[in-house]
């Protein structure tokens, strides 16, 4: 099975409302507002898919989005799971280190994002993987759970060598 990244568009706009509906299970993005993180100037979504292949068609296994402010040197992790099939195999932690790459090469410096109080295999991840916590925000979720705000601060990351 092959899995790849890639950076997502317009025409992943099913497969992707669809793994927005497998993955959450409240406080999910609609149709309009996933076309809209598509087709923003300062959001980057990146999609894990695994490739088509004989058996099997290929298919969206995870998804994050990044958001940027003008000026900021501060992006927000506003989205990101993994389908729940595809879970506990490491592909979240591999696609979270991506989106961190991808917000440094963008030029931001912290990473920022809420993640609900009660999301505990999330928050682990989080703070295993070098996020603190900011701030409490009450009631923050469509059902009245609170949220952590949590944030990163972005190394450099290594010099991309340069093809000859
Ligand atoms: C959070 C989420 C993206 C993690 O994806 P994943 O592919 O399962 O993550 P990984 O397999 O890379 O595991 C990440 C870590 O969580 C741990 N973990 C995964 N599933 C777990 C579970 N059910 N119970 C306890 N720990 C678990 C892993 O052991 C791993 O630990 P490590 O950091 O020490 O290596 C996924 O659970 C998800 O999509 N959840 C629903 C949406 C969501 O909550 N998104 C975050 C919103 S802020």
């Amino acid at each position: 099975m092959t899995i790849r990244l890639r950076q997502a568009s317009g025409h992943d706009l099913d497969a992707l409302h669809r793994l927005e509906q497998s993955a959450f299970t409240g406080d999910r993005f609609n149709r309009r507002q996933l076309w809209h993180l598509l087709n923003r100037a300062h959001a980057e979504t990146w999609v894990l898919e695994r490739e088509p292949e004989a058996d099997a068609p290929g298919r969206l296994l995870g998804y994050g989005t990044l958001l940027f402010r003008h000026g900021s040197a501060r992006a927000r992790l506003y989205s990101f799971c993994v389908h729940p099939e595809a879970r506990g195999t490491g592909l979240g932690r591999q696609l979270l280190e991506s989106l961190e790459g991808s917000a440094r090469t963008r030029g931001a410096a912290r990473l920022g994002l809420e993640v609900r109080a009660d999301n505990r295999v999330a928050l682990g991840l989080y703070r295993r993987m070098g996020f603190r916590l900011e701030r409490w925000l009450e009631e923050y979720y469509e059902d009245g759970c609170a949220a952590w705000q949590m944030v990163k601060a972005l190394e450099a990351g290594p010099a991309v060598a340069a093809a000859s």
